[in-house]
């Protein structure tokens, strides 16, 4: 039932300040024809030298996102009054004992949620001691899944990605995932799950060209009661995807080690469909690491001194990681995304902890001239598999480079 508006961002007001029960506060999206000052608010108590504080972290389409711990009184409060006056679409707010959602709704009412709960396992954050996950490692479902410790926290460092970057899709429309070469599907599953607490419906498909993987991931999507995730048995370029009648575009590519160039494979996709968000975390990397070494037997030199890299096969096999990596972010960065390339991970979980996270610009243009790009890959002597994948894209781009002719 439709409820004041006011009324219901009051009864947030206590909840959100109330630092000895608040788990975590978070205002997105945005109301009809209005547009709050950032992108999303995330809320939470945390333990520091100087007691405990209030932390907002404000998220934006473009650059990191801020931080700012507020000690409790008036600070805190003018703070939470400001956020509240924010035209924010959503409000979830999680507290020790009770999680309400607050929507607001095409009239400017507010459609209210409430659930009891019970999270006595939450402590305060501190800087220094316990992070609070995003999907707990005793959740029930990394059980049913099978998921050891280090998988468990690989996955709980993606999603903390995944959640910095993540937009509602338009209004009307699920949100639409796709993991690309998702194997056992843990990542595929903790995403669905985490995605469909916090937006309306969401879509989430998994793709992998192992049967015996997508025949387990089905029946267990089935035993855990979550109808809008299904699997698909296919090679990444070839997959296709089941269609609803409410549908739209892919908002969403997550691919979480697929191996060698089927990164380069899901990254193609992404592009092509014209996904929002990509996140891809490369495995192995195989194709640039046989073209340094062939292009070196073959007599290609690149310019003194940086011959010395490719001189011995250990470093070569490193200098391929970079390099591919650094192809792969700059080519996204000249089809249209901004392009980090960060850790998403600790090493001792995995030694494939790089993480490819890139956003859709709003104008889809280039980041930068592809002068770079090229003289990276002509230096090398080489040809990197998304290029390939993608020539009609980097040539489209390449002829209207106003520098192309230089
Ligand atoms: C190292 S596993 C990672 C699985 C999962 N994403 C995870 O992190 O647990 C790589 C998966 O990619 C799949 N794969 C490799 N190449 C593929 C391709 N071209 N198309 C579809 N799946 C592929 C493999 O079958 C395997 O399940």
């Amino acid at each position: 039932m439709p409820h004041d508006l006011s009324e219901a961002l009051d009864a947030l007001r206590p909840l959100l300040l109330d630092l000895d029960t608040l788990v975590r506060g978070i205002g997105s999206g945005r109301r009809r024809n209005l547009a709050p000052s950032c992108r999303r608010v995330d809320l939470r108590p945390v333990d520091l030298r100087g007691g405990r504080f209030l932390q907002l972290v404000t998220s934006d389409d473009d650059g990191p996102p801020r931080t700012r711990n507020v000690p409790v009184g008036p600070e805190a409060e003018e703070a939470v009054e400001a956020l509240l006056a924010e035209p924010f679409g959503n409000w979830h707010v999680e507290t020790l004992d009770r999680i309400v959602q607050l929507r607001v709704t095409k009239r400017g009412q507010a459609q209210v949620h409430s659930t009891r709960t019970s999270r006595r396992d939450v402590a305060p954050s501190s800087h220094d001691r316990v992070r609070q996950h995003l999907l707990p490692p005793d959740d029930p479902l990394f059980s049913a899944l099978g998921a050891d410790a280090d998988k468990r926290r690989q996955v709980d460092a993606f999603l903390r990605h995944l959640a910095a970057v993540v937009r509602p899709p338009e209004p009307g429309r699920p949100l639409r995932v796709v993991d690309l070469g998702c194997g056992n599907a843990y990542l595929t599953f903790a995403a669905h799950r985490w995605l469909g607490d916090r937006f309306d419906r969401v879509r989430t498909i998994g793709v992998d060209v192992r049967a015996d993987s997508v025949e387990r991931n089905t029946r267990l999507a089935a035993e855990l009661g979550m109808p809008d995730l299904s699997f698909v048995a296919s090679s990444i370029d070839e997959a296709e995807l089941p269609a609803g009648p409410d549908d739209g575009a892919v908002d969403l590519v997550l691919a979480l080690h697929a191996c060698d160039t089927a990164t380069d494979q899901a990254l193609a996709r992404a592009v092509r469909w014209r996904a929002g968000v990509v996140l891809a975390a490369p495995c192995c990397h195989h194709d640039l690491q046989r073209q340094l070494t062939v292009a070196r037997s073959a007599g290609h030199r690149p310019p003194s001194p940086f011959g010395v890299l490719t001189r011995h096969p250990i470093l070569r096999e490193r200098l391929a990681d970079v390099l591919t990596d650094a192809v792969r972010a700059e080519l996204l960065d000249l089809l249209g995304y901004r392009t980090e390339v960060v850790e998403f991970v600790d090493s001792r979980h995995t030694p494939r902890n790089v993480l490819l996270r890139a956003v859709r610009s709003a104008t889809g243009e280039p980041r930068r001239s592809h002068r770079e790009y090229l003289d990276l890959v002509t230096a090398w002597g080489v040809r990197p598999a998304l290029a390939g994948l993608l020539g009609d894209e980097v040539a489209a781009v390449l002829a209207a480079d106003p520098e192309a002719g230089r």
